[in-house]
């Protein structure tokens, strides 16, 4: 008899609202492989033993999304530089018995902005990053790595934004929400992550007019895909980059490791996406 064809999931609490297995099983169809990628709702007291026993229950590897990726980085036996960096992982897979870890957060934000915004990584500038939770930990250590300067966090509770910038080893200046003309002085890059301005969240708002004219504004809120944030951006003549492509770039390496093909980010999958995401 032949071995099962191999599988993957992504596992959360909740995670029904997951779009990676729309994404993972469009590239798998795409490429002819025949694995799996399913949905695997795991409620917190559970974590450990489902991560610990991957390889028991079938699986080569598995995404991991809120809230697991700090449970799942204490608990990989190896993590790659970017993992170890921001003590979060969202991608596992098994070498030689072992769970090994990556963040790729960090790559799909910064592949997103290539391609929404060609050129960015060459403008200076101040930039100005909304948020200070796990996705803002994310790209601040991607600025960081461009060595972009000089950061602004804009953050209700400053502590964490302080948090953010001491557990990083990066320099960065920290406002409140009082503060935010005072913050986006100037700007050349905006960008949100925080989670306001999700459908059910509330509104992002905030005023633009003090960026420099010719900033970017970006959103990793995706849902919808165009947020009050990036219609009034777009209305004020900046460039502007969507959320949805970062989740998309960010199940790239995933799929590679497990599936051995770098799959390709196609605007077919764009509006397969945008599909699901627009019925709800
Ligand atoms: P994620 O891992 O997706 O980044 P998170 O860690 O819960 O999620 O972070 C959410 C971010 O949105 C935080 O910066 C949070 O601000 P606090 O650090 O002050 O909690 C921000 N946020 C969420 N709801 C908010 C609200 N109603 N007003 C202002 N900021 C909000």
């Amino acid at each position: 008899m032949s071995a099962p064809p191999p599988k993957a999931c992504v596992v959360g609490w909740p995670v029904d609202h997951s779009r990676s297995p729309l994404i993972h099983n469009h590239w798998l169809k795409k490429y002819a492989i025949a694995a799996t990628y399913e949905r695997v709702a795991v409620p917190p007291r559970d974590i450990e033993g489902f991560l610990t026993s991957l390889a028991r229950n079938g699986y080569i590897g598995c995404n991991v999304t809120v809230p697991f990726k700090q449970a799942a980085y204490r608990l990989i036996a190896h993590a790659e530089p970017m993992a170890e960096r921001l003590k979060a992982a969202n991608t596992l897979w098994l070498a030689a018995g072992r769970l090994h870890g990556a963040n790729t957060d960090v790559h799909g934000f910064l592949a997103n902005m290539d391609e929404g915004a060609p050129g960015w990584r060459g403008e200076g500038g101040p930039a100005v990053l909304l948020g200070a939770g796990g996705a803002a930990r994310a790209i601040a250590a991607g600025l960081a790595d461009l060595k972009r300067q000089p950061l602004r966090i804009v953050n209700r509770t400053p502590a964490r934004a302080e948090a953010l910038l001491k557990e990083l080893g990066i320099d960065g200046d920290i406002f409140g929400w009082a503060d935010g003309a005072r913050a986006l002085d100037g700007a050349r890059l905006l960008v949100n992550a925080t989670s306001l301005g999700m459908r059910g969240a509330p509104p992002l708002d905030i005023d633009l007019a003090p960026l420099d004219p010719a900033a970017i504004v970006a959103d990793i809120v995706y849902v919808p895909l165009e947020t009050g944030l990036l219609a009034a951006a777009r209305r004020g003549g900046h460039r502007t980059v969507g959320g949805l492509g970062m989740l998309i770039h960010q199940a790239a390496p995933g799929f590679a490791r497990w599936f051995g093909r770098w799959p390709e980010v196609t605007q077919e999958l764009r509006e397969r996406l945008k599909r699901d995401i627009g019925g709800g």
